[in-house]
């Protein structure tokens, strides 16, 4: 596994890279198109046997790492990856702050197969370790992560996401009166914000993508936060309709076939069963974790943020690239 990190890194470097061209031109697909294609080249040339564990593009039909593409020299340590090329595409699309390109891998049979669907995610830094029941109301896991941290509930900061679908957990955040942080997208950078040392952010609790679930468990897993993770269906994330009704279907029956349940609840252990982790995100745009692609004369310098579960590193790493 060790000896795969540059290749993961690389690989975040690459598609990062492929899509710093492509910031504010509005067209996600193009944006996701040339990530994946960059990133998939990356990792064939990687000596490993790897497959693609989860992956992005199911739901909105983007071009994607498929479930289970074998991917690698063929030789070397057999890997799952998880992938997100790029962790925030409509954020490239409009040149906002915070895209990511994102991997993690662990040895074979480590990380949560689950279809590309909805999560419903909670996430703690380190010291409130332990305080998370996702089959509890929102409001009794706050409770239970300020006793924790020992502090009173109107000082605690919670992530969410800005999405329709939480315009009533907003509200009732706001009236427990608790501190309020939403981000426009981008919950794997939620995740590792909370767990850095000397955060001032808590707790995150959101429904956003499944790869992004499992990404944020393998940095939350190495950084030493806790986390605890729901699959739900296209209908129950985004209420009724006939696309989301056929959607939620054909997830249901896609979990069935992976094993997963849905509507249950899956701890940090089970989502991700080992801390032989790598982890790389690279920046796309600027961003509170790394820095975007930047000019630099006639290079190109990339920012990422790699974390080793193996020898236990959290490192930022700046490379030039000739272009
Ligand atoms: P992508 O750019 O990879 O689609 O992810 C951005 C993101 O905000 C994720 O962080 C989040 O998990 C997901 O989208 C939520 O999905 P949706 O945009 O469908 O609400």
């Amino acid at each position: 596994m060790q000896q795969l990190a540059y290749d993961m890194l690389r690989a975040t470097e690459m598609a990062a890279l492929a899509a710093w061209p492509l910031i504010g031109c509005g067209d996600k697909n193009q944006i996701d198109g040339a990530a994946v294609t960059a990133m998939r080249q990356s990792l064939n040339q990687a000596p490993m046997r790897g497959r693609i564990i989860i992956g992005e593009g199911e739901i909105d039909h983007a071009p994607m790492l498929f479930i289970d593409e074998e991917l690698g020299l063929g030789v070397g340590p057999e890997v799952d990856i998880a992938v997100d090329p790029i962790e925030g595409t409509r954020m490239v699309s409009v040149g906002q702050h915070n895209a990511l390109s994102v991997l993690a891998c662990a040895p074979r049979g480590c990380l949560f197969h689950a279809p590309d669907m909805y999560m419903r995610k909670l996430v703690v830094r380190p010291e409130a370790k332990g305080a998370i029941d996702l089959t509890r109301s929102l409001e009794d896991n706050l409770r239970s992560v300020a006793a924790a941290l020992n502090k009173p509930l109107q000082q605690l900061q919670v992530v969410i996401l800005d999405k329709p679908r939480h315009q009533a957990d907003i509200r009732q955040l706001n009236n427990l009166g608790v501190k309020v942080s939403i981000l426009p997208d981008g919950d794997v950078a939620g995740s590792i914000m909370l767990c850095q040392t000397n955060s001032e952010l808590d707790v995150m609790y959101t429904i956003g993508g499944a790869p992004e679930g499992v990404l944020s468990a393998c940095a939350v897993k190495i950084m030493g936060g806790d986390m605890q993770g729901m699959l739900i269906d296209s209908l129950d994330a985004k209420g009724w309709s006939d696309l989301n009704q056929q959607t939620a279907q054909q997830e249901r029956q896609r979990c069935q076939h992976m094993g997963v349940e849905v509507n249950h609840v899956y701890t940090l252990n089970q989502m991700v069963h080992t801390d032989e982790i790598l982890f790389s995100a690279t920046g796309v745009t600027k961003g509170d974790l790394t820095d975007g692609v930047r000019k630099i004369e006639s290079k190109l310098q990339t920012q990422s943020l790699f974390l080793n579960g193996i020898d236990k590193t959290q490192r930022l790493i700046n490379t030039l690239h000739e272009r």
